[in-house]
C-alpha cells in the first residue's frame, strides 16, 4: 500500500474542488504540493451541466466542454491541465477512513494520504427511496442523479426507452428540471410529488402556479399530494409501475427519483463540530479542527448578512466557498489575512425556454410583477420577499442581465418598500432604481 504526502490536499472532485484547484493555480503551488482525491472517474466538472444540456437529444454537451471552471468564465481545467500546473490529480479513489488527529486518509484501496491542510469538499449525495424501505426501489430504470456515471445511465435508458412512460418522483429542482429533459426527448411525464405545489423551498404558490401550467402545456402531468409508496418490475427486473400511497398506480418504464440529499460528512463524524446536518465552519471556511476546512455543500457557514449559520446547496456557493478557503490558506501563510464571507444567496434553474434566477432571502410576504400568464411565447415576471418592511429576496423568470443584476443589488442592498401594492405596480423598475 502507498503512502503520499502532500501540503494541501483536496477530498473531491466536483465543483468546490475545482474552483479550489483554480484558486490554488493562480496563486502558485508547487509541483507535488497539492493533490485533488476524487472517487469520480473524470476532473471536476460544472455539474449543473448533467441535469440540462447533458441530456439533450441533439447536440448534448460533453466532457471536456464543461470542466471546472467554464461555469463563471475562468479557465477551463482539463485533466492535463492540472499536471502542467503541478496539481496530482488522483480520480477513481474513493476515501473511506479520516482520521484528522493524524492528519491522514485512507483509499479504499488502502492507500495512505498525508496532508498538511485539508479542505473537506465532498459535496452531497442523493437521498434514494431503498433508504426509506420502499416496495421495489431497486428495480433496474429507478435512477438517481448527482454525477456523470448517474448521467450517462440516465442518457442510456432514456435511448433504450425512447418515447415511453416516465414517472419523475420529487418536485424540486432535480423533479422539475428532469421531467423538462425527458419531455423535451419525447417521453410521456408524469411528475409525483407530495407538496401543494412545486419547488416548496423555494417557490411561492403564485411562483409555482406558472411552472405548473407551463409544464402542463408541454404535456407534463403532475400529481400532487402524494409518494410513490412501491414499484413493480417485469421478470427482467426493469420497472413497469409506480404505486402511490393515494391508491393509483402509473405505468413507467423509467423512473427518475429527486427528493432530496443530503451532504456527505460520515468521514468526520465525532471528529469534527458539525451544524445544522452539516460541518461547522468560521467565515473562512475553516473547520473547528485546525488545518482543516470545509466548502461547498457539506459547509454550514455564517451568513454574515443575516447573521445566521447556513448550509447551501448550490453551485455559486460552492464556487465562492471554496476560492475564499484557498485565499485564507494562502494569506494565512504569508501572515496576512482576508475579508470574512459576505455571500449572498444565488439560485438559479433552466429548463425548456425558462430560467430564472434568485436572490436573497424567501422569507416573509412576497408579491409577484409582470407578466405570468404561462401561455405567452416570452414569460417575464418576478416577485419580491418583503420582511420587517424591507425587501430581502427577489425572483425573476426570464430577465435579462441587467435586470438579474439588479435583482442582486435590491437583496443585497435590502431597500424600505412603501407597500406590496407598490412593489407589484413598480415591478422590475423599483430594482432598477437602487
Ligand atoms: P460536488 O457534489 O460537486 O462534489 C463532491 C465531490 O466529492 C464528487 O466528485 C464526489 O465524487 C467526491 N467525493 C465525495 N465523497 C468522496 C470520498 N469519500 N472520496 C473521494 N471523493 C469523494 N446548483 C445551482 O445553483 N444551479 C444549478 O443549475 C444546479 N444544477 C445541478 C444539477 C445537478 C444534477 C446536481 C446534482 C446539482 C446541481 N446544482 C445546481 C447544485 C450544485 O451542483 C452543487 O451545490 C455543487 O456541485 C456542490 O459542490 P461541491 O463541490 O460541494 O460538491
Ligand atoms: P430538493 O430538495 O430540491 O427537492 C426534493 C423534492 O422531493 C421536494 O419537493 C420534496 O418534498 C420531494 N419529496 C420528498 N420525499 C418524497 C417522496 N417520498 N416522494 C416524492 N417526492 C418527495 O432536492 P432534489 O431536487 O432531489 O435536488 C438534489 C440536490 O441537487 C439539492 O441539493 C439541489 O439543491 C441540487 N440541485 C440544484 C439544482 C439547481 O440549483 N438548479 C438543480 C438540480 C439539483
Amino acid at each position: 500500500m502507498a503512502e503520499k504526502s502532500f501540503k494541501y490536499i483536496i477530498l473531491g472532485g466536483g465543483v468546490s474542488a475545482g474552483y479550489a484547484a483554480k484558486e490554488f493555480a493562480s496563486q502558485g503551488v508547487k509541483p507535488g504540493e497539492l493533490a485533488v482525491i476524487s472517487k469520480e472517474a473524470v476532473a471536476p466538472y460544472e455539474r449543473p451541466a448533467l441535469s440540462k444540456g447533458y441530456l439533450f437529444p441533439e447536440g448534448a454537451a460533453r466532457l471536456p466542454g464543461f470542466h471546472c471552471c467554464v461555469g463563471s468564465g475562468g479557465e477551463k481545467l482539463l485533466p492535463e491541465s492540472y499536471k502542467q500546473k503541478g496539481i496530482e490529480l488522483i480520480l477513481r479513489t474513493e476515501i473511506v477512513k479520516a482520521d484528522l488527529a493524524a492528519k491522514s486518509l485512507v483509499s479504499a484501496a488502502g492507500d495512505v494520504f498525508k496532508y498538511e491542510t485539508l479542505i473537506i469538499a465532498t459535496g452531497s449525495t442523493v437521498l434514494r427511496l431503498t433508504d426509506f424501505g420502499v416496495k421495489g426501489a431497486d428495480s433496474k430504470n429507478i435512477l438517481y442523479l448527482r454525477e456523470i456515471d448517474d448521467a450517462d445511465k440516465v442518457v442510456e435508458a432514456i435511448q433504450a426507452k425512447k418515447g415511453g412512460k416516465a414517472v419523475v418522483v420529487g418536485g424540486g429542482y432535480i423533479g422539475l428540471e428532469l421531467s423538462a429533459a425527458l419531455r423535451i426527448n419525447n417521453f410521456d411525464v408524469t411528475m409525483v410529488f407530495p407538496e401543494p405545489w412545486c419547488m416548496p423551498r423555494l417557490f411561492t404558490a403564485d411562483i409555482a402556479a406558472f411552472y405548473e401550467t407551463y409544464y402542463t402545456n408541454k404535456g407534463v402531468k403532475i400529481i400532487k399530494g402524494t409518494v410513490a409508496s412501491g414499484f413493480t418490475a417485469h421478470p427482467n427486473g426493469e420497472v413497469n409501475e409506480v404505486q402511490l400511497k393515494d391508491g393509483r398506480s402509473l405505468e413507467a418504464d423509467i423512473v427518475i427519483v429527486g427528493v432530496g440529499a443530503k451532504p456527505l460528512t460520515a468521514l468526520f463524524k465525532g471528529q469534527v463540530e458539525e451544524d445544522k446536518g452539516g460541518i461547522k465552519t468560521d467565515a473562512f471556511f475553516k473547520t473547528s479542527v485546525p488545518d482543516v476546512y470545509a466548502v461547498g455543500d457539506v459547509a454550514t457557514f455564517p451568513l454574515k448578512m443575516y447573521g445566521d449559520m447556513r448550509r447551501v446547496e448550490h453551485v455559486d456557493h460552492s464556487r465562492k466557498s471554496a476560492e475564499q478557503a484557498v485565499k485564507a490558506i494562502k494569506a494565512a501563510e504569508g501572515g496576512g489575512a482576508v475579508e470574512e464571507y459576505d455571500y449572498l444567496p444565488f439560485f438559479y434553474s433552466r429548463s425548456f425556454d425558462l430560467s430564472w434566477q434568485f436572490y436573497g432571502d424567501n422569507v416573509g410576504d412576497s408579491v409577484l410583477f409582470g407578466d405570468s400568464n404561462p401561455s405567452n411565447p416570452k414569460p417575464r415576471f418576478g416577485a419580491y420577499w418583503v420582511q420587517d418592511g424591507k425587501v430581502v429576496g427577489a425572483f425573476m423568470e426570464g430577465g435579462s442581465g441587467d435586470e438579474n443584476k439588479a435583482l442582486a443589488k435590491v437583496a443585497k442592498a435590502r431597500p424600505a418598500a412603501e407597500s406590496l401594492d407598490d412593489l407589484t405596480k413598480e415591478g422590475i423598475s423599483f430594482a432598477a432604481k437602487i
